[in-house]
């Protein structure tokens, strides 16, 4: 017994791990361990012999199950320091430079546009880039031959081999919302929608994709003076400042009579001032939601009306904030991004300030 107890203490004390130390119990005291099979043994002594080898075996079985419990404890200490050696953090170091990101110009005037209108109580309303021939140009009064079709150098999708149905395009304007909405909605509605739209063209003031926001006011008697103080009041609230406006008799198919609306500006010095001089920029178009339009959108022309515009979201952001080149902003340069993106945090509100 005394040699099978040195024979265990020592070979627990020098055990390296876990799986070490289980091999040892289940060797010892296992159901087959030697210190159990010895107590097997006790059924063949006689009554003097088992009431002493009885309770040393027990104490023995119990000295190894402390010892491997001991150990156990050890070795997860050991462990522990390791860990708490090679996984350590020093928060007193000053935190890694992290490059924040901004929000891009387009976004951020699109954010201001849209908080504009809201204020106004107009709802944001959305629709696909890829657009059915049909919203974004028949019914909106554009049909087949109309050479507003050409004018806009539309993109067309490709169509599986034997398609004959006419091919979807990349909306080329954010009006095939306006059908969309009032097919959804009805009348009255008041609404913008801010998106992208293409145009294939390319140069320092076009850029095949761009940004429009289009608007949308339908009730009873709602005219052209309600259109010109809606736009009136967005402009002073866009650049802060009151910015005088020009309405000029125009042609869009889907408005009659139509309106294209130009805003006060200066050209001193080589660089655009809004709200200043005695020159004139085109910033929009505009015009009564012609009576066709409205039909296609399921609403009655003789019972509704309503005013429709579309403003080049690039444009405004390019007035705004000063930035020369269209095509910039499309180029992910990160030096261009730091220098004209806004704090990502700072969600703009007309009363909170638009643009900090
Ligand atoms: N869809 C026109 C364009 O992209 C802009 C426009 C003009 C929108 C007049 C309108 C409108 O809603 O009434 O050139």
């Amino acid at each position: 017994m005394e040699e099978l107890r040195q024979k265990y203490i020592a070979a627990i004390a020098e055990a390296a791990d876990e799986g070490a130390l289980e091999a040892l119990r289940v060797q010892a005291v296992g159901k087959k361990g030697e210190v159990s099979l010895k107590m097997r043994e006790l059924g063949k002594m006689s009554p003097e012999e088992r009431q002493v080898a009885g309770p040393a075996l027990n104490a023995l079985k119990d000295e190894i199950n402390s010892a491997l419990a001991a150990k156990k404890t050890a070795l997860a200490d050991v462990a522990l320091e390791a860990r708490l050696r090679d996984e350590w953090l020093d928060v007193t170091l000053p935190a890694r430079p992290v490059r924040r990101g901004t929000i891009h110009p387009i976004s951020q005037v699109t954010d201001e546009v849209t908080a504009i209108f809201a204020d106004m109580g107009f709802a944001v309303a959305e629709g696909p880039q890829v657009e059915d021939d049909w919203h974004n140009f028949d019914a909106l009064n554009i049909p087949g031959h109309h050479p507003a079709r050409a004018e806009m150098d539309t993109f067309y999708m490709a169509r599986a081999e034997g398609d004959t149905r006419p091919p979807h395009v990349l909306r080329t304007h954010t009006s095939p919302v306006q059908i969309r909405s009032m097919m959804k909605h009805g009348a009255p509605i008041r609404i913008v929608c801010p998106g992208r739209v293409y145009r294939c063209d390319y140069d320092q003031t076009h850029t095949p994709m761009f940004h429009q926001v289009e608007g949308l006011a339908i009730g009873k008697d709602i005219s052209m003076a309600n259109l010109k103080w809606v736009l009136e009041e967005f402009f002073t609230a866009f650049f802060g400042t009151e910015v005088r406006t020009r309405f000029r008799a125009s042609h869009f198919p889907f408005t009659e009579p139509s309106a294209e609306v130009d805003i006060q500006c200066s050209w001193e010095g080589g660089t655009v001032k809004v709200g200043e001089g005695d020159d004139w920029l085109e910033v929009l178009g505009s015009g009564m939601i012609h009576p066709k339009v409205l039909t296609a959108g399921n609403i009655d022309p003789v019972a509704w009306q309503g005013f429709a515009f579309g403003i080049g979201i690039d444009r405004l952001a390019m007035l705004k904030y000063g930035i020369p080149d269209l095509r910039a902003f499309f180029d992910s340069d990160l030096r261009w991004l730091r220098h004209y993106g806004f704090a990502a945090l700072d969600v703009p509100t007309v009363h909170g300030g638009l643009s900090r």
